[in-house]
């Protein structure tokens, strides 16, 4: 089912009786990222996603959105939805919300999984790249941007020998409007850092990352492992950042696993 909340794209899927997930995308991505998954957990699972501010089919407005306000966003769903005690996915800039949305509410969520995502704020070098990003984007435009950008995210593997999915997703992302990829470049630049909080998330969790995941490796993603006290490691072999959609078999199996035991 389709609905909109405070402007947002909000698709659910499965039984509103089952247990609840919600999944947040990366970016420059949309909700389409989670349907191997979704596909794959509706009916055990009620699956909630949705196309953060900005991105995807919802709304623009002014462009000016902030870490904070896509945690705002977050919240108000689950709460809209009044989905008890959730199991919270996020990948990449997803996962960034998801560190701040138990950093900010723990209590609300019954586990965490967290795809290629770290919990470091930007760095300097960090923030300058986002600037050069967004100039990009005002000189050249959003395809330019994304042709630059998107291949990064993907394996060569799946770059050479899926191109047709590739393609798929590349296309997707450049129908994204430049001023709401621009404002999630801000928010992501204006992310705080969590990792003082990572011992004090208590609920379970399940990290994944591709092998080859260029943006968050694999060595990052370890050392979430070993901050969160009660989690679980998985690296995914032959995928680079976009695990959900390089190898949705694999991730499948793993959130699957890690749902059964907790
Ligand atoms: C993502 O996949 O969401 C982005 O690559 C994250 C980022 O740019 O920091």
């Amino acid at each position: 089912m389709q609905l909109t909340i405070n402007e947002l794209q909000v698709f659910t899927t499965g039984d509103k009786s089952n247990k609840p997930i919600i999944f947040v995308h990366g970016f420059p991505y949309d909700h389409t990222m989670w349907d191997k998954q979704i596909d794959y957990l509706k009916d055990d699972y009620y699956c909630v996603t949705y196309d953060i501010r900005g991105l995807g089919s919802s709304a623009i407005g002014d462009g000016q959105y902030t870490m904070e306000s896509y945690v705002d966003d977050l919240l108000e769903i689950i709460s809209e939805l009044t989905l008890i005690k959730p199991v919270l996915c996020g990948l990449s800039m997803g996962g960034y919300m998801a560190f701040r949305a138990i950093e900010r509410s723990q209590d609300t969520f019954s586990s965490l999984i967290l795809c290629d995502t770290k919990a470091e704020a930007d760095s300097d070098e960090g923030k300058l790249i986002r600037a050069s990003k967004i100039k990009q984007i005002n000189e050249e435009g959003i395809e330019a941007f994304v042709e630059s950008f998107v291949p990064t995210c993907f394996a060569e593997d799946t770059i050479e020998n899926r191109n047709d999915l590739f393609q798929s997703v590349l296309s997707k992302c450049k129908t994204n409007d430049s001023i709401g990829v621009k404002g999630a470049l801000i928010a992501m630049l204006s992310r705080t850092d969590t990792t003082n909080y990572l011992s004090k998330i208590n609920i379970p969790t399940l990290i994944i990352v591709g092998e080859n995941d260029a943006l968050t490796p694999p060595a990052v993603m370890k050392s979430l492992n070993e901050s969160i006290s009660n989690s679980k490691f998985v690296v995914i072999n032959d995928s680079g950042h976009m695990t959900p959609i390089e190898k949705p078999a694999a991730v499948n199996e793993a959130i699957d696993n890690f749902l059964k035991e907790n």
